[in-house]
């Protein structure tokens, strides 16, 4: 029986994160890699996910739009041919929307939820339908606190409905898949610097909002949410599913 410390070790795994190329995505990629996983990297940036192959050897860089189903399906065979099957998904790849309802286009709304719902949803289907008999996995879908609360001024309604509906996704799929070992849960980031959050912390105003609506008194640190994932990843979290776990500094507990 391994110790508990030793559940974390994800030797012998393969793991697919999307949106590896950038942000939240390329730090549990390194991360995941970090705990002894094979790392399958998927995002449009080719030369991004070089940079990050370079850094991390043994990480297979696929260059793929989640968006499109034939991309998807190359991305599972790609990973699936290492090992015969993905022992972890992160379905991280996500963008913004914009702020201001009134001026959302349909065409937007139903872009953003194309990108943080519905892609999301058929690589996991596609994932799960390639594993062999008997195979567990685990998926962490990465939702957001606007998918939990109003955020307004920032936040939007399609990034809002296409977080909190990965949220009821995460509990239905659990519960479809917990019987065949396929455990699925979704973290909660709260405010992070990355590319998406541009202008959010160089502002003052919108990085004392931050500031001012978190428990901790501070928006996230690089690094701080890959615990999270690396926790629901591996086998520490092997009684764990349907859950959502927030990383919000306390954001969504007020
Ligand atoms: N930063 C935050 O404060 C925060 C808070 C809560 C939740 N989140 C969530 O965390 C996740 C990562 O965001 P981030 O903050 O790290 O932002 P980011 O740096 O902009 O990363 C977004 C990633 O998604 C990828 N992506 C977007 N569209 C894609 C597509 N069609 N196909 C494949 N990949 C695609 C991008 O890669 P390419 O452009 O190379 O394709 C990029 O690697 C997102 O789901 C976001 O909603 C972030």
């Amino acid at each position: 029986m391994p110790t508990p410390v030793e559940m974390f070790d994800l030797s012998g795994r393969v793991a697919v994160v999307t949106g590896a190329s950038s942000g939240l995505g390329d730090g549990f990629a390194r991360t995941l890699a970090a705990a002894g996983a094979t790392v399958v990297a998927a995002a449009r940036r080719a030369d991004r996910l070089a940079s990050l192959a370079a850094d991390l050897p043994g990480l297979v860089p696929v260059e793929c739009d989640i968006t499109v189903p034939a991309d998807r399906q190359r991305l599972v065979a790609v990973a699936s041919e290492i090992d015969g099957g993905v022992d972890i998904l992160v379905n991280n790849a996500g963008r913004p929307g914009p702020p201001d309802a009134l001026t959302e286009s349909a065409e937007e709304f139903d872009d953003i939820l194309r990108v943080n719902l519905t892609s999301g949803f058929h690589l996991s289907v596609a994932a799960v339908n390639a594993l062999p008999e008997g195979r567990g996995m685990s998926i962490v879908n990465i939702s957001s606190v606007v998918g939990l609360v109003s955020t307004a001024p920032i936040g939007g309604a399609g990034y809002a409905a296409s977080k909190s509906a990965v949220i009821g996704t995460t509990r239905e799929l659990a519960g479809q898949w917990g019987r065949r070992g396929v455990r699925v849960n979704a973290v909660v980031p709260g405010w992070f610097d990355t590319e998406m959050t541009d202008g959010l912390f160089s502002n003052d105003k919108s990085a004392g909002w931050v500031r001012r609506n978190s428990m901790l008194g501070r928006g996230g640190r690089a690094g701080e949410v890959d615990g999270a994932v690396l926790f629901l990843a591996s086998d520490a979290s092997s009684y764990v599913t349907g859950h959502v776990l927030t990383v919000d500094g306390g954001w969504t507990a007020r």
